[in-house]
């Protein structure tokens, strides 16, 4: 156990995974989602960000070269956008890219304002603004050097007198885990792969390029496999769950992608499952490590600060499984029995070193596992 309190992964909302660019991404299902974190207990639960994506800006600066909003989704304006989500006690996220434009359209020749050569002027309207938080995308860079655009606007950002969350969003194409996480960039997070759909594969895909990274993460600096599809509707909830787990024992960022207005009974639970996010924002900011990888069966542990572990067993395969977890793949080889909590179930029992599981398929079990 150590009292050093990290900065845990971040948790909040985006917009992009369900709307993209469509026309109901407009500052009345904002302020709407902002108002169901506080119906629905997501901010009692710890979800402190809501953040907006591509296609908020006009696409035009002004005639001060100043970003400003799309009028027709954002009439009222960016910073009465945040003042009314901090009036909610939560946190505004906005996004740009470090390129000339950012990502869409995907035509060329057209595009909505980038950030590359406007960092020290852009900071400070999103300052300016009340933003705590940015996004802070790849596209239409020009081939500048990502450590470069980074760096500049990382530091723009640091000189406002504002203190702003920097999410670093370059897909892993430069090995960002080897130089995001520390100055000068210094951001809270990177995207280590491409784009996230809502699909198992997807899904999968993305777990296992950021789950071997984890040697890369530290507090307060954290490997971003992009973010959560569940409540979309593209996976079961036994994917939809699996998805949360193996987010949560990387300790990756939280950031639910699907209409919070709209979202089903089951999508919810997953999503406030309180003893699963226990394990995301633990404090001692590790992220977990694949102990086992064979036969579609992953095995992650995570020490927590309090001295237990969460264990993760998941099962990849098309078909159902029965798994095995040794004390030594879990490293309590103590002789003494354990308390063995499945934080799915909400049960606990008494372990004795070797972990019996049944999973069914693309099921994750996960559990935190203490001395008794
Ligand atoms: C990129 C990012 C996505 C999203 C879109 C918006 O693809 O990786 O997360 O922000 O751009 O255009």
């Amino acid at each position: 156990a150590s009292d050093v309190q990290a900065a845990p992964p971040q948790m909040g909302f985006n917009n992009w995974n369900s709307t993209h660019c469509r026309d109901e991404f407009n500052e009345t299902m904002i302020r709407g989602i902002a108002d169901k974190f506080i119906s629905l207990g997501l901010r009692d639960a710890g979800y402190t960000y809501v953040n907006i994506d591509d296609c908020w800006a006009n696409w035009q600066r002004d005639k001060n070269e100043n970003l400003q909003p799309n009028p027709k989704r954002f009439p009222a304006g960016i910073k009465a956008l945040a003042d009314y989500i901090h009036q909610h006690g939560l946190k505004f996220g906005l996004y740009s890219s470090a390129g000339t434009s950012t990502c869409e359209p995907l035509q060329e020749n057209r595009g909505f304002p980038g950030g590359l050569g406007h960092e020290k002027q852009d900071a400070a309207t999103i300052a300016a603004w009340n933003v705590d938080y940015l996004k802070y995308d790849n596209c239409n860079n020009q081939k500048v050097d990502a450590i470069q655009r980074y760096t500049a606007m990382a530091e723009a950002l640091r000189a406002t007198a504002r203190p702003i969350f920097f999410s670093v969003c370059e897909w892993g194409e430069n090995k960002p885990w080897t130089w995001a996480g520390k100055p000068p960039v210094d951001a809270g997070s990177w995207r280590s792969t491409g784009d996230i759909s809502d699909s198992y594969a997807s899904m999968l895909k993305n777990f296992k390029q950021n789950v071997v990274l984890d040697r890369y993460a530290t507090p307060g600096h954290y490997n971003d496999p992009d973010m959560l599809e569940v409540g979309n509707g593209g996976m079961s909830d036994t994917e939809y769950r699996s998805h949360f787990s193996l987010w949560s024992i990387m300790a990756a960022p939280l950031l639910i992608g699907t209409d919070l207005r709209k979202i089903k009974p089951d999508a919810l639970k997953i999503l406030l499952n309180k003893e699963v996010i226990a394990v995301d924002q633990d404090p001692m900011g590790v992220q977990g490590k694949q102990v086992r990888d064979s036969d579609g069966i992953h095995v992650l542990v995570k020490p927590l600060n309090d001295g237990s572990r969460a264990v993760a067993v998941f099962n990849e395969n098309d078909t159902q499984r029965d798994v095995a977890v040794s004390d030594a793949e879990t490293g309590l080889t103590a002789r003494s029995s354990y308390n063995v909590r499945d934080l799915w179930a909400h049960t606990q029992a008494k372990g004795d070193g070797t972990l019996k599981v049944h999973l069914q398929a693309h099921e994750t079990a996960i559990y935190r596992i203490s001395r008794l």
